[in-house]
């Protein structure tokens, strides 16, 4: 694929697929016996998503919310909004939130508080990456990826103005 001349790979495909599998190894076997409902957040997390849960060794199912928070592209407003909900009752379910990024944390923390108030019998959070340089609001990870440089990060998932979703790579912008 070629690559636009400001993006550099940060982390490789090869280098995601033994951290998706490394994740993929914990979850197995944290949840043995379990049926965990895995809520992704569109649109950012569904590439990881899709590769985590073919790693998983589990009678899953999975759901999806989507987000919206008011602001400029690269920088959460603090606003967020749920404008898809789940389409699954969670109450008394074992819930694992898939995400893309955690960045200042507003965005997660506000939808971990949403989700707590439906009573699931679990809640735990997996994150492809993690930018703790920006953290506002504490975020407890229970499955990391990848800690990141404060540096905006495109590719496998994460947009830049909705593009750059299909990158295989994670890729740094550079500007
Ligand atoms: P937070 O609410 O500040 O933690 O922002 C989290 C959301 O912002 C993520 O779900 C991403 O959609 C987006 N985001 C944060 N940092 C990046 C980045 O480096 N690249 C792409 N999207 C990002
Ligand atoms: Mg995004």
């Amino acid at each position: 694929m070629v690559l636009q001349p400001q993006l550099k790979i940060l982390i490789s495909r090869d280098e995601i697929a033994r951290t998706v599998e490394r994740l993929a190894r914990e979850i197995s076997r944290d949840y043995q016996g379990r049926q965990p409902l895995l809520v992704g957040i569109l649109k950012g997390s569904f590439v990881f998503m899709a590769d985590l849960v073919r790693r998983l060794d589990l009678p899953l199912e999975l759901d999806f919310v989507r987000l919206s928070s008011y602001g400029c592209v690269r920088e959460t407003s603090g606003k967020v909004r749920v404008v898809q909900r789940l389409q699954t009752r969670i109450k008394g379910r074992d819930v694992l939130v898939v995400e893309d990024i955690v960045d200042t944390g507003t965005t997660i923390s506000f939808l971990l508080d949403y989700l707590k108030k439906k009573k699931p019998a679990s809640l735990k959070l997996c994150a492809l990456a993690d930018k703790p340089s920006r953290r506002r609001v504490p975020v407890p990870i229970d499955y990391l990826g990848f800690t990141v440089p404060d540096k905006f990060v495109v590719g496998y998932g994460l947009d830049c103005d909705e593009r750059f979703r299909n990158l295989p790579d994670i890729c740094v912008m550079e500007d």
